[in-house]
């Protein structure tokens, strides 16, 4: 299909994708080189390289990765939100470069993990030969928190974590689904201490003020040109016009409480150690 017949919104976006992401690299040379290699199975059973990458690749591709990844994957890829990229190892096991080239084209549906479109495949090249170059780099190294699962798990029935957060089929709506937990063991450490520091925009607080003087606060969960749909603190479901509002802010304070004087440190690491576990377990 022509860039022309795409709505307009999304033609102006992958065009501003194309352009960054193709603005550092060479990717005439990539492609060439890309044929040239074989996509066979190589003789140890590892899946192939799409192609074989050069230094400059992976410069270019560690750009790319602060420039469109860095939000959610932190600075250089290593991890926050979303899972580290350079550590070698995958929420749902080892990934070939094909399948890191098609998620980042389509995304992950049912995640955080958006698609930057189908069109520009060959731009994501560079960003696998840095993924690639990081885990060769991370092999050996120690990995993850040094905490107890078990004792964590104790830690988060006591803490009452399930009061807002939905986990292994139950639990509240105000928090996130810890089930689908991508996040690094230094993100998860840092929202138990300091929640407000990074605020998940998805499920911010609101603050509504009514023409009446009344206060609602309460997470928003959808809005239209007329209606706000919040879910308030006692989790009751609500709608409120618009018209009704004399203002709508964001607070800068996370629904979330901070558990720095409530736990210790080796409380918290044991309670990320639990989180963390969460995603070693295969899907579905
Ligand atoms: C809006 C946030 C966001 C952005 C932007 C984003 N990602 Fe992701 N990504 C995620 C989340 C969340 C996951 C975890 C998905 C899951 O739970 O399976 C993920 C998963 C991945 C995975 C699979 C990792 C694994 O362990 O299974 C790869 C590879 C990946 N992203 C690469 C990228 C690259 C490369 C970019 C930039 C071009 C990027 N992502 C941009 C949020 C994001
Ligand atoms: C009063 C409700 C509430 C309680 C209690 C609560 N949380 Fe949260 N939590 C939230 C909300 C809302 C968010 C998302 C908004 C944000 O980022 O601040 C969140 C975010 C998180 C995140 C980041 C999740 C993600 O998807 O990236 C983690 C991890 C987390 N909470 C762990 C915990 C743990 C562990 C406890 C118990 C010690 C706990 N929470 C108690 C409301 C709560």
């Amino acid at each position: 299909m022509p860039l022309g017949a795409r709505p307009p919104v999304l033609a102006i976006s992958l065009i501003f994708t194309s352009s960054l992401f193709g603005q550092a690299a060479n990717f005439q040379d990539t492609k060439s080189a890309a044929a040239t290699e074989s996509k066979q199975a190589r003789p140890d059973g590892t899946a192939p390289r799409l192609t074989s990458f050069t230094a400059d690749m992976i410069e270019q591709g560690k750009h790319s990765v602060n420039a469109f990844c860095g939000r959610c994957h932190g600075r250089d890829g290593r991890g926050a939100k979303g899972p580290d990229l350079t550590d070698g190892i995958y929420l749902r096991g080892p990934m070939t470069d094909q399948e890191i080239v098609d998620i980042i084209a389509n995304g992950r549906s049912g995640t955080g993990m958006i698609g930057f479109g189908a069109d520009y495949e060959d731009y994501y090249l560079p960003v696998v030969a840095y993924i690639r170059a990081e885990e060769a780099k991370a092999k050996g190294k120690p990995q993850g928190p040094k905490g107890d699962i078990a004792r964590g798990e104790a830690i988060y029935k006591k803490q009452q974590c399930g009061g807002c957060h939905w986990l292994n089929r139950s639990g509240g709506r105000l928090g996130t689904d810890l089930t689908h937990l991508a996040a690094t063991a230094n993100f998860v450490r840092q929202k138990i201490l300091s929640p407000d520091q990074e605020i998940d925009r998805l499920h911010q607080k609101v603050v509504l003020l009514h023409s009446n003087d009344q206060v609602t606060t309460g997470k928003r969960l959808r809005e239209t040109e007329h209606d706000i749909l919040i879910i308030d603190d006692q989790e009751n479901l609500r709608s409120i016009r618009k018209s009704d509002l004399e203002g709508v802010r964001y607070s800068s304070k996370s629904i979330m409480p901070s558990y720095k004087d409530a736990l210790s440190q080796q409380e918290i690491e044991d309670l990320t150690a639990y989180l963390v576990s969460l995603q070693q377990k295969p899907a579905q």
